[in-house]
């Protein structure tokens, strides 16, 4: 296992303190002028994506402080014990080798004295089977119609990946093949999503690492309901249902053959599954082929995440660069802004993957953290997030570290529509960096003949001060093999901020009370008795909603 350090009582810490002091007062502005070669010092290409982190408030000293602190808080040690099947989440006592799901290696990867690799690749063979069958065809609903609906149920982790990627991979979609995920417990979801498709020609996925969710639990009976009304035949379900999951008692409770069951383990976290069984639903859509290239994507991304030095890898640097601003500059936020329509749920995918992860405040020693953890993450994409809060981005007085992403070639070359986008792209980043004096302002309304008394009134709205900070990623195209190492990429960012902030980042505790709290209130709904065991303001609530439906 891997150091339980306070990252505050290292000697990184203490001078990263002092260094940030400094950094305060300078511009980057500055920071560019003095070096020509900024880009070239602070930049990496890994494969088709250029990874840009020269807009920052660093120096070559920062960075080398900031890997000080990786390496004083086990972040070698702990990347090792990761892929090494240590049973680093240590509340739920298991191991976390998302990484074996795409280890395209044919390296064993051993845990507790056995290969997981057979069992992965029996998944993926399973996987490979069932979109041959449905894409070709064969696989035949109850009234002997192929099958052209794919519906997802699931939420969480077992929904946001297979959105994303599906979404963000559209042109590779097959022929003859639409995909719909449900995830919300509010029935306006699976409603509206059963209005698009026919009973004969949808395949259910159901998809529940622990299949007692209780919105996908409740969205699988509503679908099975609304499809046994039509087939009117038990055994129908079989062509129609399959699960995702690591429960097989529960979902053959629920009526699922085994045999239609895609397994996974309990060391996959929910949030890093797409790359498991729950990834069944983009490979249905994208093909099977196109899954593994996800796959090995992503794999490439762990090679260079373990076998680059800390200064040179970028997870890593994506990690301290977000840390330098959230424990020493005061930041609260990151947006992740994507130059892509078809990366529109990246940013809600990472709100997950980050905020579920590192949303946390007892260190690995049990105590309370005196410094803070992960990062709100939000994000939309450019240039429609332009027009809607970059104001605050600007101008505003939060500090809001940002990264930008953007695809050099489009999927879709319509008239100057990609260089337009672009020129955005590379407008907003030099903006945040430069700023606009009040100096250029003044120069720039004298130029247009504004009266001097115009000038004095609107010149200090006018001045951008620049210094806000953004990393850059140029991918040549988003391609399966792009996206998977940009997840990939992602991913290890979590894992590396996660084991420096010294809290556990693959259990979720935080969710589970509001589950409880929601069990508990349910069938004080289902009565008209007056409830007044919760507090005031819970109690009025909840009898003001029954007196409304009265
Ligand atoms: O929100 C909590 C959570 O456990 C997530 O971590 C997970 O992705 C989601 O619920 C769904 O869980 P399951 O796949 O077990 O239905």
């Amino acid at each position: 296992m891997f150091p339980t350090t306070d990252p505050t009582a290292t000697k990184s810490w203490q001078l990263l303190q002092k260094h940030a002091t400094e950094m305060k007062q300078v511009h980057m502005r500055a920071l560019f002028m003095e070096d020509k070669e900024r880009f070239g010092t602070f930049s990496l290409q890994f494969e088709d994506i250029l990874f840009d982190y020269s807009k920052n408030i660093i120096t070559a000293d920062t960075l080398n402080l900031l890997s000080s602190l990786a390496e004083e808080c086990g972040v070698p040690a702990a990347i090792k014990a990761m892929f090494g099947a240590e049973k680093i989440n240590v509340t739920e006592n298991r191991a976390v080798l998302h990484t074996a799901l795409r280890n395209t290696s044919n390296k064993p990867v051993m845990l507790d004295g056995r290969d997981v690799m057979p069992d992965v690749k029996a998944v993926l063979n399973k996987m490979d089977h069932i979109c041959r069958q449905i894409h070709s065809g064969e696989w035949k609903g109850y009234t002997g119609k192929p099958i052209r609906y794919i519906v997802n149920i699931g939420i969480g982790g077992s929904d946001l990946g297979p959105v994303m990627v599906t979404e963000a991979l559209k042109p590779y979609w097959k022929p003859n093949i639409q995909t719909y995920f449900v995830s919300n417990v509010d029935g306006t979801h699976i409603a509206e999503t059963l209005k698009k498709v026919t009973p004969e020609e949808t395949l259910f996925l159901i998809a529940s690492k622990t299949f007692t969710t209780q919105e996908t639990m409740t969205n699988a009976h509503t679908a099975r309901n609304w499809f046994l009304e039509h087939a009117k035949d038990e055994k129908a379900v079989a062509k129609h249902f399959v699960a995702l999951s690591t429960n097989e008692k529960a979902v053959t409770a629920f009526g699922i053959d085994p045999n239609n069951m895609f397994e996974f383990w309990d060391w996959v976290g929910g949030r890093y599954s797409l790359w498991s069984a729950i990834g069944l639903s983009i490979a249905l859509t994208i093909g099977y082929d196109n899954f593994i290239q996800l796959l090995d994507g992503a794999h490439a991304v762990d090679n260079h995440f373990t076998q680059t030095p800390l200064t040179a890898n970028i997870p890593v640097i994506m990690a301290l660069i977000g840390l330098w601003y959230g424990n020493f500059f005061g930041s609260a936020t990151e947006a992740i802004l994507p130059y892509d329509q078809y990366l529109h749920r990246f940013a809600a995918y990472f709100q997950q993957g980050n905020m579920e992860s590192n949303g946390k405040s007892t260190d690995r020693n049990g105590n309370q953290v005196s410094y803070e953890t992960g990062p709100i993450v939000w994000g939309e994409p450019g240039t429609n997030g332009q027009h809607a809060f970059y104001q605050l981005i600007h101008q505003g007085t939060r500090l809001i570290p940002c990264d930008f992403i953007a695809p050099a070639i489009s999927h879709n070359p319509i008239g100057d529509h990609h260089v337009k986008l672009l020129s955005n792209f590379f407008a907003q980043t030099e903006a945040l960096m430069n700023g606009k004096t009040a100096e250029e302002v003044r120069a720039e309304l004298e130029k247009a003949n504004t009266p001097a008394a115009e000038i004095t009134k609107i010149l200090p709205s006018k001045v951008f001060s620049g210094n806000r900070p953004t990393n850059s990623f140029l991918v040549k195209e988003i391609t399966p093999r792009s996206l998977g190492s940009l997840i990939a990429l992602y991913e290890h960012k979590i894992f590396v901020q996660g084991v420096i902030w010294n809290i556990y980042s693959f259990d979720q505790w935080g969710v589970e009370l509001g589950k409880q709290l929601a069990s508990r209130i349910l069938p004080e709904l289902e009565n008209n008795d007056v409830i007044t065991n919760h507090d005031a303001s819970t109690n009025g609530l909840i009898n003001a909603y029954k007196q409304m439906r009265q």
